[in-house]
């Protein structure tokens, strides 16, 4: 179970990882094959072992597993493209957030969860989205969320029905700098 990480001294190969991390992108078509309940199970334990502020954990995840359910978020999600097996709703819990007032943290927090639940699907087998395209109060009403309790991100999550496309990035020079803005020379390595 990934929710053993914590107390595990084993280290997956950093080549499997990297290329996991190298080669998710976002899926929007679905085969519509259910996906198994340790499957989810796995990818929510992934999400929450994410690193958050002063360990606050100001999150909380729903799981739609039922056609119905799926389809009714569905219909307050114009963002969500395909017809997912499953979704999660990644919400922030603002009860937690007492020192973080504007929740800045805690979207941060929140996205770190989400990436992980991405690269869980994606080291299943899976696709998913980030989507952010939904309308929050809408969603929040059908899911019966405490109003402390606020959806950020919708996650559609299926077997991907298409092959997946590479990302396309900006040129690397354009972003990453060494040492100060701007260099894009690697200096060589420090000894010492
Ligand atoms: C904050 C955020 C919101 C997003 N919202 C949507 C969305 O509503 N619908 C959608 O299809 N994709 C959405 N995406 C996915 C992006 O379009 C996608 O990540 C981007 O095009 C890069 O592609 P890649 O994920 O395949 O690398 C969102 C991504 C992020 C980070």
């Amino acid at each position: 179970m990934l929710s053993d990480v914590s107390t595990s001294t084993a280290r997956p190969p950093a080549d499997a990882v990297l290329e996991v991390l190298r080669t998710r992108s976002a899926v929007r078509h679905y085969t519509g094959d259910p996906v198994d309940d340790i499957l989810i199970d796995r990818m929510l334990d992934a999400a929450i072992a994410a690193p958050t502020a002063a360990n606050r954990q100001a999150w909380a995840f729903v799981a739609i597993r039922e056609g119905i359910n799926v389809r009714r978020v569905r219909a307050f999600a114009p963002g969500i493209i395909g017809d997912p097996s499953v979704i999660v709703v990644a919400c922030v819990d603002r009860n937690r957030c007492a020192e973080d007032p504007g929740g800045g943290h805690s979207q941060l927090c929140l996205a770190m969860a989400v990436e992980n639940l991405l690269l869980a699907a994606h080291a299943q087998g899976l696709g998913a989205c980030p989507v952010s395209s939904f309308c929050g109060p809408a969603i929040g009403r059908l899911l019966e969320l405490p109003s402390h309790v606020e959806p950020r991100f919708i996650v559609p999550i299926g077997y991907p029905a298409q092959e997946l496309a590479s990302p396309c990035r900006r040129n690397r020079n354009e972003v990453i700098s060494y040492e100060r803005w701007g260099k894009v020379t690697r200096p060589p390595a420090r000894i010492g």
